[in-house]
This record gives C-alpha cells, structure tokens and sequence, in this order.
C-alpha cells in the first residue's frame, strides 16, 4: 500500500520525534495532542533543530522549508480521518489507548493502519477495541527518536502480514531499521535491558 499521509496522535517526547523524522522523510504529517501548550512547544522544538542544522550547513534552506510544510498540526483525532497510518504516543496506559484505538478506528479510513508506539502493552488487546485488528501493529521507536535508529514492529495476533510488512517498509523509508519482534512484554530490547538495569541498580539488594 501506498503511505502518503501520516497522523501522529501525541506531541511529548516520542510524539514529536516522530513527527519529525516523518516530515524529514518526506510524509505529510498531521500532529494531534489533547494539550495545544505540547503542540506548540514540539513544534518549536523540531523548527528549532532544522534551524540548527541549516546554520550548521548540514541542511539547506529549501530543504528546511519543504520539511515545514510537510508539518501540520491539528486540534483532534477528526483531523485524522484522510491518514494512511495513524501512530499514537500518547500515556502507557491500556485503558486509555483502548478508548483511543476505538474512537480513531471510527475516524480513520477502512484502509487506514493504526499503530502503538507502546513500549510493552498487549498490541492484540489494544487491537480488539477496534474493528480492524488485521490493521493494528505495535511500532515501537527509542529515545530520542531522530537519532535512535532501531523500531521494533509488534505484530498482534491478528495482524496481516500486508500490515506489518507495510510498516517495515515504512520504517525503512523513515531511515530506521526495522526488526520484526513478537508480542512478549518488553518484546526485544526493553525484555532484556529491563532485569539487566533491575540487577545492576546499586539500590537493589544482591541476589
Ligand atoms: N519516552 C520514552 O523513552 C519512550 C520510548 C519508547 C516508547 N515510549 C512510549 O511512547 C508513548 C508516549 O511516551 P512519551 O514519553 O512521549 O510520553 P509523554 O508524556 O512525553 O507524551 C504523551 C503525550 O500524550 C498526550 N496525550 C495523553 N492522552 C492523550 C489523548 N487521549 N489524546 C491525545 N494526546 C494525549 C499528552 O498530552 C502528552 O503530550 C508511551 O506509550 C510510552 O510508553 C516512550
């Protein structure tokens, strides 16, 4: 499938990465949050980084220029509703998402992709609050995201395989390199970081 348009619903720390390593790659890009005081300080933020590197001479006017209007931002998830994938970064909290999947499964497109940028939630459980669990993946991006170039991708259980091959390649068009991991909370990186960070914290008592 073709991905012209992205919404990404979340402007904080991942959110707003996003955004921005997508209007880089070319993407029309749509940035929603509940709070306009976080779309505006993303906004600025990422405007702020362009500046820099332009006058750094690692990016050229026209180039910065493009990237702007490549970046648009809206004030709610209705402002998705004509979006190839939707990636949502919002709270870590199952209960929120569920409600969000549902409302933008409602919004968004038959053919429009839903992915969470969840860092160990169930993406089958977030993906059975909608109608479309064939087109929910997890999409899991690092911190900061402009310069972390890992994304795991989290099948569900009913994801296609349409889907996920889709947002591998999608990854690889946002300059990131893509690995294909299963549903086990912490799925990849954060299954192994998390016990090591837990072991070696000094305010943890020896085993
Ligand atoms: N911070 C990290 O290092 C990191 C890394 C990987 C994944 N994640 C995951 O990414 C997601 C976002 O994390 P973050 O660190 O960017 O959080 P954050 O707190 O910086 O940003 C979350 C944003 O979501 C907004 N929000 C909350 N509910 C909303 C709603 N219903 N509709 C629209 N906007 C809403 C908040 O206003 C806030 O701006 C979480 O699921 C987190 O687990 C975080």
């Amino acid at each position: 499938m073709e991905i012209k348009k992205i919404g990404v619903l979340g402007a904080g720390t991942m959110g707003a990465g996003i955004a921005q390593v997508a209007a880089e790659a070319g993407f029309s890009v749509i940035l929603v949050d509940i709070e306009t005081a976080i779309i505006e300080k993303a906004l600025k933020g990422i405007k702020k980084a362009w500046k820099k590197a332009v006058e750094k001479g690692k990016l050229d006017e026209g180039e910065m220029q493009k990237r702007e209007g490549n970046l648009a931002t809206g004030s709610s998830m209705a402002d998705f509703k004509d979006c190839d994938v939707v990636i949502e970064a919002i709270v870590e909290k199952i209960e929120v998402k569920k409600v969000v999947f549902k409302e933008l499964d409602g919004i968004c497109p038959e053919h429009t992709i839903l992915a969470s940028n969840t860092s160990a939630l169930s993406i089958t459980e977030i993906a059975a609050a909608t109608g479309r669990p064939d087109r929910v993946v997890g999409m899991h991006f690092f911190n900061p995201v402009p310069v972390m170039k890992l994304v795991e991708v989290i099948p569900g259980a009913e994801t296609s395989e349409a889907v996920s091959s889709a947002i591998v390649e999608l990854c690889k068009k946002l300059k990131k390199e893509p690995v294909l991991a299963r549903e086990f909370p912490g799925f990849i990186v954060n299954r192994i970081l998390v016990p090591y960070i837990t072991e070696t914290c000094s305010e943890n008592p020896a085993p």
